[in-house]
């Protein structure tokens, strides 16, 4: 029996889960050589929110990150998230501006590309694909999980085999809202492995419900090969299953990670000095960290049930959640039934709002709500209704190609704009993805080096005065 290899999600998920993405740069470092050092398969440490948060909350250049933590990570993988035409943004992008990204990415450090697209559609994920085969990096897609009408274990059989055909080097199965059960988690392993016994599987999934400690467990017994954990100050709640217990409950089974528990206490310890910093400062909330069944209920990510409440609360209709919350079914049904996961959850779950608070289901349609009607996220796993499509386009027509074929090369013209402020290649990366934070990230930039050249002369003068 094989081994079970541990995914470290501290660095990326876990504190976009829990603290809304805000572990900054110097946080990590002190504790990257000590990690290096556990044997984990891999630490996802990169994508995902991360590259907006740096430029948006932390006044950061994420590429700097990135190179920062390759620098003290020598010997682990390092493995990032990335959303497939949409990159790390929320719109899709040209074949040209993704092609970049991806040597970009793997070009600064990163040698695992998890690469998922929210409705499943293998047509958003073929050019990242083929991008990072051609730099040589390893191709990991990610299936977007989700129950519910057409989302049999046939269905995701099947999409795996599709994901094989165009190049995917091995599969997670991506359970963002923490739907998986532990029974079913073992029925959907099986099925996948007894056609694919060779293709290395993962399973990501988050605790919010409950669930995911006993998920995992059954799908090892299942015979997955890779299971994501964090770290257990920064695990549970929004976040992943903590990584101590599994290594525990493994030792000394056929299924023995190898990793060493009292390595491992000496990254906690660290990690609990930061988690009782991010309690006392209000951003860790007590409130991510209980199990929530309103995602086992309405299939709600806990990323877009906080989205939910602080729409709500905003317009002070927070009596409302519940209606709310019970209209996201209905919504996603109309919708296709996608998966609810970064930019299908959020479309979703504004229309859901809107529909609840006009008093009249789609009397006010967001345009994001109307282009996942229209096509243009991809093609949905259930079609939409015809008369549903007419009742919200209008005259407008679906699009039935891959949407990405309607888009012109975008980076000449991008590298055009931002050659004002571009101090390194990937800037017109950031630019594309975050045109305005990313530009006024580039003013704090050349600002704080402006100062810190007048600095440097201040102190010339006080020498030579002295
Ligand atoms: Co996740």
């Amino acid at each position: 029996m094989a081994k079970v290899k541990i995914c470290e999600t501290v660095l990326r998920d876990s504190h976009q889960s829990l603290i809304a993405t805000r572990m900054t740069t110097e946080e990590m470092l002190p504790v990257l050589k000590q990690m290096d050092e556990i044997g984990y398969h891999a630490i996802e440490a990169w994508g995902g929110a991360t590259f907006d948060s740096c430029l948006r909350f932390l006044n950061e250049d994420p590429w700097e990150r990135l190179r920062k933590i390759r620098a003290e990570v020598k010997n682990t993988k390092l493995q990032m998230l990335f959303r497939g035409q949409n990159i790390l943004g929320y719109r899709h992008y040209a074949d040209d501006v993704v092609e970049y990204f991806v040597q970009k990415s793997i070009a600064n450090g990163i040698d695992i590309l998890r690469i998922f697209d929210a409705l499943n559609d293998p047509r958003n994920l073929e050019t990242a694909i083929k991008a990072t085969k051609k730099e040589g990096g390893h191709v990991q897609v990610a299936i977007s999980y989700t129950t519910g009408e057409t989302y049999t274990p046939e269905y995701y059989v099947d999409y795996t085999r599709q994901l094989v055909n165009i190049g995917a080097d091995s599969i997670c199965i991506k359970d963002m809202a923490g739907l998986l059960k532990p029974f079913d988690a073992e029925i959907l392993v099986k099925a996948i492995k007894k056609d694919f016994p060779d293709l290395p599987l993962e399973l990501h999934t988050h605790y919010t419900s409950g669930l995911a400690s006993m998920t995992a467990i059954k799908a090892i017994e299942a015979g997955v090969d890779i299971i994501d954990t964090a770290m257990s100050p920064m695990a549970m709640g929004t976040s992943q299953p903590p990584t101590e217990p599994l290594v525990a409950a493994l030792q000394g089974t056929p299924y023995d990670t190898g990793l060493d528990l009292d390595k491992l206490n000496v990254i906690s310890k660290y990690f609990t000095t930061l988690r009782e910093k991010y309690l006392a400062s209000g951003l860790m909330t007590p409130k991510v960290l209980k199990v929530d069944v309103n995602a086992l209920l309405y299939q709600v990510p806990g990323g877009m049930l906080s989205n939910l409440i602080s729409q709500l609360q905003q317009q002070g209709k927070l009596d409302k959640l519940t209606e709310c919350l019970e209209e996201v079914p209905r919504v996603r049904k109309d919708a296709g039934n996608p998966p609810l996961v970064t930019p299908s959850s959020q479309i979703v779950g504004t229309q859901a709002v809107l529909n609840v608070l006009t008093g009249e289901r789609y009397k006010m349609v967001t345009k994001e709500f109307k282009g996942l009607v229209r096509g243009e996220y991809g093609q949905t796993a259930v079609p939409i209704d015809p008369e549903f499509q007419k009742k919200i386009l209008k005259d407008e027509k679906p699009i039935t190609c891959r949407p990405a074929d309607l888009l012109k090369p975008e980076l000449e013209d991008l590298r055009k704009k931002v050659a004002p402020y571009a101090e390194q290649e990937e800037d017109v990366l950031s630019y594309a993805l975050f045109e305005t934070v990313a530009t006024k990230f580039f003013d704090q930039r050349k600002a704080a080096k402006l100062n810190l050249d007048a600095d440097n002369a201040d102190k010339e003068q006080k020498i030579h005065t002295v």
